[in-house]
């Protein structure tokens, strides 16, 4: 239910020992990307980890240049070689955007399932009406949407939508890219428990039943965030943290399905 994202986390040094610090700490779900430029300093974080590899989940996402039938088999390829791994728990369709076409992307994503590369078929950024298609499309199942989700854009049609399904929500930005930081109710509930707002934000996506993939460089953010799993919100925190959904995107480019 908890994993590390790593989005912009580029220096490969940082990236690898981030990775590494996360599996040490107790995380054992790391989620990156072709766009991200940095499976390769994943994969070293994840080989360097004193974690059997058999006992990560390993996700990461096709780019919207590489969904046509042929790119999304070699560029799968590419991200296993830079992983150093020979299959993947979890690969996604970015966005459903650009070269996405449902059927020839999706019988590329059914092919890399039946020849054992890939264990479980995710969808990112996908609304609805996407969701409904895919699943249609697809022989595999939608294991999960990955989509943004933090108190000021909570999703509550999406995740119904995904639940309706049995397709589980990942939910990206998970601390609002840093502005969970000093939002006076989450600081206010973070000091009635002595924790951080981070830590808020993390344990209200949990009790969501959201998976969250909070993106942490340093070594003090990624075992504070680990520590959102002992931290249990009441009914008053709860409430007071659902009046703070305002449809506040942080990732909104040009190419959205909305
Ligand atoms: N599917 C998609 O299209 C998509 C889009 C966006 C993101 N994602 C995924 O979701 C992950 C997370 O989202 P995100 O990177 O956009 O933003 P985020 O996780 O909401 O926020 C990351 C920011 O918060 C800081 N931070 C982390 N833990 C903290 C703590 N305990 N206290 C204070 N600050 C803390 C980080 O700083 P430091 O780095 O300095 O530790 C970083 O500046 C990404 O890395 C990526 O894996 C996916």
């Amino acid at each position: 239910m908890l994993g590390l994202g790593t989005w912009e986390n580029t220096d490969p040094e940082q990236c690898a020992q981030s990775v590494r610090a996360a599996l040490e700490t107790g995380y054992r779900h790391i989620d990156t990307a072709q766009a991200y430029g940095n499976e390769d300093a994943v994969g070293d974080g994840i080989a360097a980890a004193d974690v059997d590899r058999d006992d990560v989940f390993l996700a990461t996402k096709v780019w919207i240049d590489n969904l046509a039938y042929d790119d999304v088999l070699e560029t799968t390829e590419a991200s296993l070689d830079r992983l150093g791994v020979d299959s993947l728990d979890l690969l996604y369709v970015h966005w459903p955007s650009r070269t996405y076409d449902p059927e020839e992307t999706l019988r590329a994503f059914d092919e890399l399932v039946d020849d054992g590369r890939i264990d479980r078929v995710g969808v990112s950024n996908f609304e609805p009406e996407n969701l409904e298609t895919a699943i249609d499309v697809l022989d595999a199942d939608v294991f999960a949407n990955q989509v943004e989700c933090h108190p000021f854009l909570q999703q509550t049609e999406l995740r119904d939508a995904s639940a309706e399904h049995d397709v589980e929500v990942v939910g990206y930005s998970p601390l609002a890219r840093g502005d969970v930081l000093g939002d006076p109710i989450l600081e206010e509930i973070a000091g009635k428990h002595d924790v951080s707002e981070a830590q808020v934000s993390l344990a209200w996506l949990r009790e969501q039943g959201v998976t969250a993939i909070p993106k942490a460089t340093s070594h003090a953010h990624v075992e504070d965030n680990w520590l959102s799993l002992g931290l249990e919100l009441d009914d008053e925190d709860l409430e007071r943290i659902e009046r703070l959904d305002r449809g506040d995107r942080k990732v909104d480019p040009g190419f959205a399905p909305w």
